[in-house]
């Protein structure tokens, strides 16, 4: 099975004289995160205020129904929002923090599980009053004083701490999670590792407001996503930041981005607040990246609808990931000088993943086939090589390994590989070339629109593509999505744009 590492894509030269897109083999489905002792749970107290009592309940499922990912997320509950104050001294790797979770009930609840991995947990409650918890593996169990009734909101406060360890291998792409920098930490956390740095719902069907008050430092930055809650505040060496995101977010783009930055803030010429930041040793890109993602963000707007979110942005750390992450409202690009292909891939992003976000990660593709194809649509609207070209030049080479390997249902252990990116992004292209340019581009932006800040799937993206075209296309779905094999292209060979 073939990984790679991600967009590549950058200009048709540079695909044609790049190394092949399999760099390395499949990982095994592991992880290396050890939980610390369990601490003997807290013996519930009696007092049961403002906690329902209706009915004997269940616990909460410990994962939230992925097959491929079976602990991720939790059941019999949905979380609104995150309220994480947190410290972190990167002298010491200390996180100290505090999670503030306004939840609510889907069933009558005995006990439910959040996700957390490794870290300290010294004190939870629910609804005010001290619950009892212990923890299994990556799942910290919590059981409330009284039950939780089907329906109800609920607050869980879990104070907690330690030095976060992220996750190695399992996504394909090496380390992810809250890691470590000389200077700070970078948190790049898809597709799990939310939960090496807050207790979370952290699968992406479970989306949540978020607020950051986020203490490092003096002289560091902390860099989370939405906007800054008025300016930091400096006292006894350390300084505050307050980050909002308003809008829905799935946990694995939640970042608390640490370190030396420059950073410049401004708007776009469509007037969107823009907040870029860069490592010192990147210092020279930060108006690059600055007017890039302006410019970039501007141009998605007019092709895919309205820009969901109400900032955009991106951070460079200079912490050699090798990768970016699209991080909702901040790109975060470790420890590379992004071309504009990747930074139309991140922001592409911004709709494709975090504004319509996927609901079981079978349906990878419809995060990275999108951006994949926005990268083709960029060089195409820069005057580069046409999206036809890019299809062509995939289609030609009859032995990839993607036509043996569908993107439909990514792989756990392989989940960003080579077919979810780019047969991924050649579906795409299949649909235009069947359904003509006119229903393409109003399906993306009917997609964007219908499903916004929300989850779907890939059978509501059918679903969608044959209501919006008039067209029966399950065949062309299964064919580009499901099968093995090299799809014909039903409209003859594809032709050069412009010919
Ligand atoms: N979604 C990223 C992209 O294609 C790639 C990615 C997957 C990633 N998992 C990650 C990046 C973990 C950083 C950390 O743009
Ligand atoms: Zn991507």
């Amino acid at each position: 099975m073939a990984v790679h590492r991600f967009p590549v894509t950058v200009s048709l030269t540079a695909v044609l004289c790049a190394a092949p897109l399999a760099v390395s083999s499949a990982c095994t489905a592991s992880e290396g995160a050890v939980a610390p002792p369990s601490p003997a749970p807290i013996l519930a107290g009696a007092g049961t205020a403002g906690i329902a009592t209706a009915g004997v309940g269940t616990a909460g499922a410990p994962g939230i129904g992925d097959p491929d990912f079976p602990r991720d997320g939790n059941g019999g509950y949905d979380v609104e929002h995150y309220g994480l104050t947190l410290a972190y001294d990167p002298a010491t790797r200390q996180l100290t923090g505090n999670a503030a979770i306004r939840a609510t009930a889907v069933q009558d609840l005995t006990s439910f599980d959040l996700d957390l991995s490794g870290l300290t947990v010294s004190r939870v409650t629910v609804g005010g009053t001290p619950a009892g918890f212990s923890r299994q593996g990556d799942e910290l169990v919590i059981s409330p004083a009284a039950p939780i009734s089907k329906g109800g909101a609920f607050d869980v406060v879990v104070d907690y701490g330690g030095v976060p360890q992220p996750i190695r291998g399992y996504s394909g792409l090496g380390t992810y999670g809250f890691t470590a920098t000389a200077d700070g930490a970078f948190v790049a956390c898809e597709p799990n590792g939310a939960k090496t740095w807050f207790p979370s719902n952290d699968h992406p069907a479970d989306k949540a407001t978020y607020d950051f008050r986020l203490t490092v430092p003096g002289g560091l930055t902390a860099i989370a996503n939405g906007e800054l809650d008025g300016a930091p505040v400096t006292t006894g060496g350390r300084t505050t930041f307050v980050w909002r995101e308003r809008h829905p977010m799935a946990s694995y783009l939640a970042t608390m981005t640490v370190g030396r930055f420059d950073v410049r803030t401004g708007r776009s010429a469509g007037g969107l607040p823009v907040y870029a930041a860069v490592d010192p040793a990147f210092r020279d890109s930060l108006d690059d990246l600055y007017t890039r993602s302006a410019e970039i963000t501007d141009y998605w707007s007019t092709v895919f609808g309205p820009y969901p979110f109400s900032s955009t942005g991106g951070v460079i750390d200079d912490f050699a990931a090798g990768y970016a992450l699209e991080n909702q409202t901040k790109p975060l690009y470790g420890g590379f000088r992004p071309q504009q292909s990747i930074i139309a891939h991140e922001l592409a992003h911004q709709w494709f993943g975090d504004s319509v976000s996927i609901t079981r990660w079978k349906d990878l593709w419809l995060n990275e086939g999108f951006a994949t194809y926005a990268e083709w649509l960029w060089s195409e609207h820069r005057g580069g090589e046409s999206a036809d070209a890019f299809f062509r030049h995939y289609y030609a080479n009859a032995t990839d390994p993607m036509w043996d390997y569908p993107p439909g249902a990514a792989r756990p252990a392989d989940l960003f590989n080579a077919s979810v990116y780019v047969r991924g992004a050649m579906a795409l292209h299949a649909l235009r070339l069947d359904i003509g340019d006119a229903r393409f581009f109003a399906l993306l932006r009917a997609w964007t629109g219908e499903h916004r800040f929300g989850n779907a799937t890939t059978a509501q993206f059918v679903e969608l593509a044959e209501r919006t075209s008039g067209r029966k296309l399950g065949p062309l779905f299964d064919a580009w999505l499901t099968r093995p094999g090299r799809p014909s292209v039903a409209s003859g060979p594809p032709q050069p744009a412009g010919a």
